[in-house]
């Protein structure tokens, strides 16, 4: 028996060892290709970091690594905009040879093999690359909380920037544009702008599919934020045909490159929403946003709004006369739970509404992990809401 152990050992140390090495020499050569391709920014190519061939999780991780690095490049007077790391990013993304140019354009450099998943990207602004992270993971929901500050360039007007929470906003760099709307154009114009169709969307890939962007509205004055949020927002998207809309005459949804959700505090309310009942906001019989609707309490749903629903697990847990506590305890659903929980997701789907359950623990590891499969599998909910993107897309 003990020499068995002792073996045993022998092996296990043997293979620390090796993976070790095997690590050691990986980041070797990584860190050996990205200061080559700094060399040649050094000869004066013109193109800091030119085109590096990797994207998506691979793209994340090579910045991840070399952080240090990236962020310690000498950029001159440029001063810092929102970090070091997410300006970087985004200098490497965003270049001029991208401008009408779909190869090389930024959904090329950061979704090419990347195939969308459906997951929701939970806090996304918190994150150290808003957007860009949960694109390049292939999240195909992205979520922006938002508040009204007084406009940077106008002290006159009032503008939405995106924070988690009141006190910690940065009104210049963090505005809704500058992380999300902006950047959503931008990237939406290179792929489009030799396709009569206009139809090509975030993922190269699979251009057909949406992006959910939801706006989570955070300030009490919900009437002020919707209508900056369209004016000024969302209408150089809803100019370019880039969002889903419903058909007022048809009674249908259209399916376009960004489907906007509406959450938080927004109004529910169409005298608020569409402000022209029959003709819709911008009065052309058309509503560009979707509002989100409840899995638990289906009754505040206004009809042939909403293309999303949500509630909390532990809401749900508790309509179905149990507890978070209890589950996390157990460290899974048990049959009771998910036979409950499961006819609360089809009914919601039986409206042609999607699902996302949210609050779901982030810890322990393995019963997150549980909880996650039991989310897909058994309660078939649609959308898997998560803080861990790299984590959950290993899932699909
Ligand atoms: C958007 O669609 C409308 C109606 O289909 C069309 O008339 C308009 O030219 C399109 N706009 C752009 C920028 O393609
Ligand atoms: C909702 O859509 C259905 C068709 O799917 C239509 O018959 C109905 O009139 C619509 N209701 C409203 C309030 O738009």
């Amino acid at each position: 028996m003990i020499s068995l152990r002792a073996w045993f050992m022998v092996l296990v140390l043997y293979l620390i060892a090796i993976c070790t090495l095997l690590s050691r020499s990986a980041t070797n050569s990584d860190f050996l290709f990205l200061s080559s391709v700094d060399k040649r920014d050094l000869d004066g190519t013109g193109h800091r970091m030119d085109h590096l061939g990797l994207t998506g999780g691979k793209l994340i991780r090579l910045f991840e690594k070399h952080l240090v690095h990236v962020a310690s490049k000498d950029r001159g007077d440029v001063p810092i905009k929102v970090s070091r790391y997410y300006d970087a990013f985004k200098d490497y993304l965003f270049d001029e040879s991208s401008k009408c140019n779909p190869v090389r354009s930024v959904v090329a450099r950061l979704t090419r093999d990347v195939e969308p998943v459906p997951i929701h990207s939970h806090n996304d602004y918190w994150r150290s690359l808003p957007l860009f992270e949960a694109l390049a993971y292939g999240a195909t929901s992205v979520e922006a909380d938002v508040w009204i500050v007084k406009d940077p360039q106008d002290s006159q007007k009032n503008a939405l920037a995106v924070a988690h929470n009141e006190n910690y906003i940065d009104s210049v760099h963090q505005s809704l544009d500058n992380l999300y709307t902006d950047l959503l154009l931008q990237m939406l114009n290179e792929v489009n702008c030799q396709d009569e169709d206009r139809s090509h969307g975030v993922f190269f890939d699979s251009p057909e599919t949406t992006l959910f962007l939801f706006i989570d509205f955070k300030s009490q004055d919900n009437r002020e934020t919707y209508s900056l949020l369209m004016n000024r927002y969302l209408k150089p998207l809803i100019d370019q045909n880039y969002t889903s809309y419903y058909d007022m005459n048809q009674h249908k949804m259209v399916w376009r490159q960004i489907t906007v959700v509406l959450t938080g505090d927004f109004p529910n309310d169409l005298d608020v929403v569409d402000e022209d009942l029959d003709h819709g906001y911008f009065h052309d019989d058309k509503r560009y946003v979707t509002l989100e609707s409840s899995i638990i309490d289906q009754s505040t749903m206004i009809p042939n709004t909403s293309v999303m629903a949500a509630s909390s697990f532990s809401e749900m847990l508790e309509g179905c006369h149990s507890s978070l506590a209890n589950a996390v305890w157990r460290g899974r659903l048990d049959h009771q739970e998910i036979t409950c929980m499961k006819s609360m997701i089809s009914k919601t789907q039986q409206n042609g509404v999607r699902t996302r359950i949210w609050g779901v623990p982030n810890w322990p590891r393995r019963t997150v992990k549980t909880f996650w499969r039991q989310i897909v599998d058994d309660l078939q909910s649609d959308v898997l809401n998560v803080d861990k993107l790299r984590l959950a897309t290993r899932r699909f």
